[in-house]
């Protein structure tokens, strides 16, 4: 199956099969258990790669710097402070240059566009470390963390409450689909996805098995697996927090939200960074049914088994 990924770009999970997902799922298992093994392998000496940054990030960018550098590889970390991309010098031309520099290209940033543009023009494996559209690296890293909890994870079922539009609830449900989970969206009328993604998820979950809500009652909450929320305003939508604040307070993931699911053993979500007393309680992301942490960590692992798939 890897020989199928070498030389592939990760810019949403819609370009991916299920196979090839779950191909990737359980190479990140193996990942983390070789990382814990405390063996050390070289897999990327002699391999280079650019970690473009348009927005902050704790997470996504040590992950990648991290799982490349340990494995003999060498990270460049540029932010938009630093070269000319989109500034002086086109999207094209810098994926170019990248190309004949570097063995891969992670990009996070506002457009879609640019990874799409990056992909197509640098000639290496690009990969989307968030955009506006789309988080693909980090809904793997969710699937593995449920799948941690409760085994394979098609039929399981997972609420994501919150802003319906953003990133990481887009991804989710194209992950979502492609594996056969059951996924809800659990946001007000005005936050819920886009009407053209639901549509095309709609259109695939027949060959999955997928089941794709999107309501904004929280009893569809009941019998849930995974609640997962995300912060109520993202990146670059900072003008949007008193309308947020508004919009999402009373989906607010608190003990009271968790008891929805009628289940002691639903796990809790968040993709982090977290505003907590806004989009979740401190008792819930810091307390037993928390997997944040986890989630977090397998950041690392889902990313070097991503870029080991699609590098060697
Ligand atoms: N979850 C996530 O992408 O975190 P960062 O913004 O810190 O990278
Ligand atoms: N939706 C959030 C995710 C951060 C990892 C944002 O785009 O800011």
């Amino acid at each position: 199956m890897s020989a199928t990924l070498k030389g592939r770009s990760l810019l949403t999970w819609l370009d991916y099969t299920a196979e090839e997902i779950s191909f990737l799922l359980d190479f990140s298992k193996q990942v983390k258990a070789e990382s814990s093994s405390g063996k050390v392998f070289q897999r990327f000496t002699g391999k280079t790669i650019a970690l473009l940054f348009e927005k902050r990030s704790t997470r996504t960018r040590c992950a990648f710097e991290t799982a490349f550098g340990e494995e003999g590889g060498h990270p460049v970390f540029l932010s938009t402070a630093d070269i000319q991309l989109g500034a002086k010098e086109s999207v094209e031309d810098t994926a170019r240059v990248l190309g004949r520099m570097f063995s891969a290209i992670q990009f996070r940033g506002f457009k879609q566009e640019t990874v799409e543009i990056l992909a197509k023009y640098s000639g290496v494996p690009v990969y989307n470390g968030l955009t506006d559209h789309f988080h693909p690296t980090q809904a793997l890293a969710d699937i593995m963390t449920l799948e941690e909890s409760f085994g394979p994870s098609k039929g399981k079922s997972l609420c994501f409450v919150g802003d319906g539009r953003n990133n990481v609830a887009r991804s989710l449900m194209v992950i979502c689909v492609k594996l056969g989970l059951r996924f809800t969206v659990v946001t007000p009328p005005e936050l819920s996805p886009d009407t053209a993604l639901c549509e095309q998820c709609g259109a695939l979950a027949a060959a999955s098995g997928a089941v794709i809500t999107v309501t904004a009652d929280t009893a569809a909450l009941a019998g849930a697996d995974a609640i997962y929320t995300d912060v109520w305003t993202s990146m670059g939508e900072e003008d949007r927090k008193e309308e947020r604040r508004r919009l999402l307070s009373p989906y607010q993931v608190n003990r009271s939200l968790m008891d929805k699911t009628g289940r002691k053993d639903s796990i809790f979500l968040h993709c982090l960074p977290a505003v907590k007393g806004e989009e979740v309680s401190a008792d819930v992301i810091d307390g037993p049914q928390s997997r944040a942490w986890d989630q977090a960590e397998n950041r690392k692992h889902t990313i070097k088994a991503i870029m080991l798939a699609t590098l060697l």
